[in-house]
């Protein structure tokens, strides 16, 4: 049985597509390992996102080049975004490499490349869904894809480019899928999308996202915690607001990149909604949803983002009090608008401007970190913590790290009383009673 490691570099988007490629090739007789030295084949799942997370795959990929040139039977090949996006040129600039794929139907099309005797390339637009098997790792936690693509075409992102456009699956076939995790079961899934929460407006009849949450909920049932990522700040609804409000297994966390303060910069990103209406967006799920989880991405140096136009983005960061932000340094995309703008930032500016988004994102994290002190959560253990192999570490319904003392085994729900918050992360102790009850 030949042996493949799959190697995964990107987002959720990308680890659910390796679930999806492992599933492929177990169907087509290949074991999967995790290990470099027995592996007959190497992939690498690789995201193009920014300059470097590109980088990062092309000093892997050397390094297999000089592994094979001692193991000339190991065959190496590169999927997802990267592989969508840079092609047949790969096979140029990497010899030794034996497939490039893309993203969407053409996963299914690596065991027929392997099977092959010259290098294989599949990386036209991808138009489909992926409609076989899904291999996860965790048998508690699961990334559940409702939707491919995205038509958005925000001025720096090469997402439409590589993911192709905006399509969704059914909502029977997504009950189907959440049935089977279940059945297996299955605690927790993240239902995603590129701009999950405007899931089905192309299906026949459309079907909205807060719709889908209610089937999602009442199939669960309360077994499963539900989350879903990422939410485009134009399709924030009263509806969504609503059903985050009411559905019990709906987790109370909104990840909703906001990318800049500045109405005029958020204009040139064509992110489509001003400052104003972003923080309407929040006031309405705030007034919902009181104690709901924010979290969001932030771009600093856009092209032509001046201090004024950034100090916007420190205000608005400070004015919301996210729980969590990822924060980047714009990165230029060939064949994306933003890539050809003049006044691009200098690096030095940028950088100088990350570190004080930082400052504020960390200060208002810790803040809002305090409100779960001395209060009682629900986390799903996931496993020994990082930091001391003695506590247990998880994850509460407000996605926040938690570390504690208890007895909890993986994938089990446990009540854990909070006594300690940094910016990051809670750390408490399990509840006596809930285990004396459960
Ligand atoms: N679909 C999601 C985002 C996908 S990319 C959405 O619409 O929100 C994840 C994040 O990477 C983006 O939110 C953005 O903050 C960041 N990003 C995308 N392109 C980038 C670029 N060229 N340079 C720096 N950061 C970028
Ligand atoms: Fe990229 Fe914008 Fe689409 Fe998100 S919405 S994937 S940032 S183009
Ligand atoms: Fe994800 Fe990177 Fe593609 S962030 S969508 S794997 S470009």
């Amino acid at each position: 049985m030949p042996k493949v490691k799959i190697v995964t570099f990107g987002c959720q988007a990308n680890e659910l597509d390796s679930a999806r490629i492992a599933g492929t090739l177990l169907a087509e007789g290949y074991a999967v390992t995790e290990d470099e030295a027995e592996a007959d084949v190497i992939l690498l799942n690789g995201c193009s996102i920014r300059e470097k997370a590109e980088q990062k795959l092309y000093s892997r990929l050397g390094s297999l080049q000089g592994l094979k040139a001692e193991r000339p039977g190991l065959r190496l090949g590169v999927a997802g975004c990267l592989g969508q996006r840079a092609g047949e040129q790969l096979l140029r600039r990497f010899p030794g490499l034996d497939l490039v794929v893309g993203n969407g139907e053409h996963l299914t099309e690596i065991p027929r490349l392997l099977a092959g005797r010259g290098p294989g390339v599949a990386v036209s637009e991808p138009v489909g869904l992926f409609d076989g098997a899904v291999v996860r790792d965790s048998r508690f936690r699961a990334w559940v894809g409702i939707m491919e693509g995205c038509d958005h075409f925000c001025a720096f992102c090469v997402v439409p480019f590589t993911r192709g456009r905006e399509r969704s699956r059914r909502p029977e076939d997504i009950l189907g899928e959440v049935r089977d995790l279940q059945v297996r079961g299955y605690r927790e899934i993240t239902l995603l999308g590129q701009t999950v929460n405007g899931y089905g407006k192309k299906l026949v009849p459309p079907v909205t996202f807060a719709a889908l949450l209610r089937l999602i909920d009442a199939e669960v049932a309360g077994r499963m915690r539900v989350r879903f990522t990422t939410s485009h700040p134009v399709d924030v609804t009263p509806e969504l607001a609503e059903a985050l409000a009411s559905l019990p297994c709906v987790c109370e966390h909104i990840h909703l990149p906001v990318q800049s303060g500045s109405s005029t910069v958020l204009k040139r990103m064509r992110r489509t909604y001003t400052r104003e209406r972003y923080l309407d967006r929040v006031a309405m799920i705030r007034e919902y949803v009181p104690d709901c989880a924010l979290t969001t991405d932030i771009i600093v140096g856009f092209p032509g983002e001046t201090e004024p136009d950034f100090e916007q983005t420190l205000e608005l960061a400070d004015e919301v009090g996210y729980d969590g932000a990822f924060t980047f340094i714009y990165s230029p995309r060939r064949g994306t608008e933003a890539a050809d703008l003049s006044e691009q930032v200098p690096h030095e500016v940028k950088v100088e401007r990350l570190q004080r988004l930082v400052e504020v994102v960390q200060r208002r994290a810790l803040e809002r970190a305090q409100r779960f002190v001395g209060r009682t959560v629900e986390v799903l253990v996931e496993g020994p913590s990082r930091t001391d192999p003695s506590r247990l570490r998880g994850r509460s319904r407000h996605n926040k790290v938690v570390n504690f003392t208890g007895l909890g085994a993986p994938g089990e729900m446990v009540d854990v009383e909070i006594l300690e918050a940094t910016s990051q992360t809670l750390s408490g102790q399990e509840s006596i009673l809930s285990r004396a009850a459960g």
